[in-house]
């Protein structure tokens, strides 16, 4: 049985007294829920904080991003490894706004994915077409091309370490959810793509979660779809109850 996941991507948004009251609501809010594994992914600052919180939970901690480098003189950056020594255990890596705003390929996000498995965390994986691709019907061979590249040389035992997350563009913090059957027929090709090159087993242990205004008034009709194994969960995740009521979903 592959693994539910409901991820939230607090993006830059909140102070540090904010996300910590955020993380003990989110704890408190989660006692009652069994069987899905909830991931918060604070701003890099509030990290290790957030860590020696969530350490005697079940909550996962993940960073935004991180760099392409293994280390030294890249000012600004922060490593897996880095991730890794203060108990980070997901990263979320080729989100798009990381693509549109800081010229974030597919072959940088295939670096930063190999850096952050050599260091134990676990990438969650950004795909997803923008409107005009899905307008001219391009969305399956721009998916098929992002997941190629961002997948160049990753073994078969890495891959059951990585989360695939698609987050169609023009329904990121748009209000425009996409409708359960565009997710399922999306998911559907993806985990298609990873059985292509990987085989069954893998392709049918591998999580994939959808993302772009997931609510909680939307997100039951997309996760009851079958190659939807949960969420990446922008706006709504900075709700305690909201980020809690998507997670009952399933
Ligand atoms: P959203 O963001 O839920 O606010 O649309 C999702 C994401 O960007 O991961």
């Amino acid at each position: 049985m592959r693994k539910k996941i409901v991820a939230g991507n607090w993006k830059m948004n909140l102070t540090f007294p904010e996300g910590i009251k955020l993380i003990n609501d989110i704890i408190q809010g989660s006692e009652s829920l069994s069987d899905v594994q909830l991931v918060i992914a604070p701003p890099f600052t509030y990290s290790h904080e957030a860590s020696k919180i969530l350490e005697k939970t079940n909550i996962g901690l993940a960073a935004q991003n991180c760099t392409n480098n293994e280390e030294g003189a890249f000012t600004g950056e922060i490593s897996a490894k880095m991730l890794n020594s203060i108990g980070v255990k997901y990263v979320i890596l080729g989100h798009s706004e990381r693509r549109a705003y800081y010229g974030e390929t597919d072959e940088i996000v295939n670096e930063k994915i190999k850096l952050a498995l050599k260091y134990s965390i676990n990438p969650i994986v950004c795909c997803g077409e923008v409107l005009p691709e899905r307008e001219n019907n391009e969305h399956f061979s721009v998916v098929a091309k992002q997941i190629k590249g961002m997948f160049y040389e990753i073994t078969p035992k890495q891959v059951s370490n990585i989360i695939i997350a698609y987050e169609p563009v023009w329904a990121i913090g748009t209000g425009k959810t996409a409708t359960p059957k565009q997710a399922q027929e999306m998911h559907h090709f993806i985990r298609e793509a990873i059985q292509n090159s990987y085989g069954h087993e893998i392709a049918n242990n591998l999580s994939i979660l959808y993302g772009g205004s997931c609510k909680p008034s939307t997100a039951k009709d997309i996760f009851h779809k079958s190659d939807v194994d949960g969420g990446l969960i922008g706006g709504a995740s900075l709700n305690a109850d909201d980020f809690i009521n998507i997670a009952n979903s399933f």
